[in-house]
């Protein structure tokens, strides 16, 4: 079933959001939430949601030491939010649904970047309707530098060598229009048969430079999708989720759920192309439903073109983050979560009134995570990175050994998961953990924590 794609479109790279310093030192970022049209097919063009703009956002960047904040402006005619994910943040400046932003008003979290260099994103995060507002168009990237990222050799000219990439898919009516209900109808989620990376159909990317990192971000609904060359070359994993990995795995393939990300060096020979596509997933989606959620579709994504001499003055350094370091014997806790059916984690669906259980900050706890039936599903915690521990007792994969905020469940298998929780107390808000499948998020597969200071 590969979609044949005419790569004719080059590649839309998201500006870089501008940001003005406040006397205070903050960096302030505005934000404008709205709606209008975006050119997308010959023809009519297609009614869209977009930051600062008509489809998607513009990139946030920001150090890890810096004071960042946000006047987000809800230019909509329905209530929305924008959630930090994979932000470690006071729970108040996460943007989940109890910081939903009302039509006309704004919002206005700040925060200090606290957390290592990682490819992070955004993303409105309303009670029921999360799947319906990203498939409209809202989502950005949000990348954070530190001391030590940014002394290292990696390619990192931003839309030169340094490239996101913001995969989803849409399926689109005849007259050009989103089709945004059907994803929804059926809890697989209805699969767009469109692939767009940072909102442009049929992409090229005129390459220059011998290395190029690719900032790959899963920000699809529902599609898994097992990311390859057509040419089957190998690349270099150098990032998960929550940062850079100890040292670059070499693999010719890396399979993104839906909020996952990853950072990839990709090496090209001065003339040559390489089209990059999703392959038929490597592993668990075989449930009493069958391949689900597009596991077995091969897509065309994206087609790299490289010019007749490349730049070669970056490279992949022996050393690069630090490695996860948690000990699951340190825990003072152990949950276990079990999804099921839709909509459910532990045999309750999500109520905004109730939170479901406390954990002390500055402690470690272990939470397995298991998905109970056939269907496909992951799994996300706000606030934190956490650290795979295993997988059905065993260790676990190359791809699962770095920091992350976002773990695909393949049916009938455990993952043990620790994590710390630092810093940020709040009695009474809240922060998620979620399938970020989007139509099982939207229909209740979500529970909510507190973080717990001394004495509360
Ligand atoms: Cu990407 Cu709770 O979200
Ligand atoms: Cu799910």
């Amino acid at each position: 079933t590969a979609g044949k794609v005419d790569f004719d479109t080059p590649l839309a790279i998201p500006p870089l959001a501008e940001a003005e310093e406040d006397p205070s030192g903050a960096r302030v970022f505005n934000l404008e939430i709205k709606a209008g049209t975006t050119p997308l097919k010959a023809g009519r063009e297609t009614a869209t949601w977009g930051i600062n703009g008509n489809f998607l956002g513009p990139t946030i960047r920001a150090k890890r030491g810096q004071e960042v904040a946000f006047s987000v402006y809800n230019g909509l005619d329905e209530g929305t939010s924008l959630h930090w994910h994979g932000m470690h943040l006071p729970a108040v400046m996460d943007g989940g649904p109890h910081q939903e932003v009302e039509p006309g008003g704004d919002w206005t979290p700040q925060w200090t970047i606290n957390q290592p260099a990682a490819t992070l994103w955004y993303h409105p995060h309303p009670h029921g309707r999360t799947g319906n507002h990203v498939y409209r168009g809202l989502a950005g990237m949000f990348i954070v530098d530190d001391e030590e990222s940014e002394a290292l050799p990696l390619p990192k000219t931003y839309g030169v060598d340094d490239v996101p990439l913001i995969v989803q898919d849409r399926k689109f009516h005849d007259d050009n229009q989103f089709d945004d209900k059907s994803p929804f109808m059926s809890m697989q989620g209805v699969l767009g048969d469109h692939i767009m990376v940072n909102g442009t159909l049929g992409p090229y990317f005129d390459v220059t430079t011998r290395l190029v990192r690719l900032r790959l971000l899963n920000g699809s609904v529902s599609r898994l999708y097992n990311f390859g060359f057509a040419d089957g070359r190998p690349f270099s994993l150098v990032a998960t989720d929550g940062g850079l990995l100890p040292s670059a795995w070499e693999t010719d393939r890396i399979q993104l759920s839906p909020g996952e990300r990853v950072e990839i060096v990709v090496a090209f020979e001065p003339g040559e192309t390489a089209v990059l596509r999703s392959h038929p997933a490597d592993e668990g989606y075989e449930g009493p439903l069958g391949r689900v959620n597009g596991a077995e579709d091969l897509l065309d994504i994206i087609e790299f073109r490289a010019a007749g001499t490349l730049a070669d003055d970056t490279a992949i350094p022996e050393a690069m983050g630090a490695a996860p370091d948690l000990d699951p014997a340190d825990a003072v806790e152990e949950r276990s979560f079990s999804l099921s059916g839709f909509s459910q984690i532990n045999g309750e669906s999500m109520d905004a009134g109730r939170i479901d259980f406390g954990v002390r900050e500055g402690t470690v706890e272990v939470w397995e995570v298991s998905n109970a039936d056939g269907y496909m599903h992951n799994f996300h915690v706000h606030d934190v990175q956490f650290q795979v521990v295993s997988v059905d007792g065993d260790e676990p994969p190359e791809r699962l050994r770095g920091w992350k905020d976002t773990v695909q469940l393949v049916p009938k298998r455990k993952y043990r998961l620790a994590m710390r929780f630092a810093d940020y107390t709040d009695p009474n808000l809240p922060y998620m953990y979620h399938c970020h499948i989007l139509a099982h998020e939207d229909t209740g597969m979500m529970g909510q924590f507190v973080v717990l200071g001394e004495g509360e």
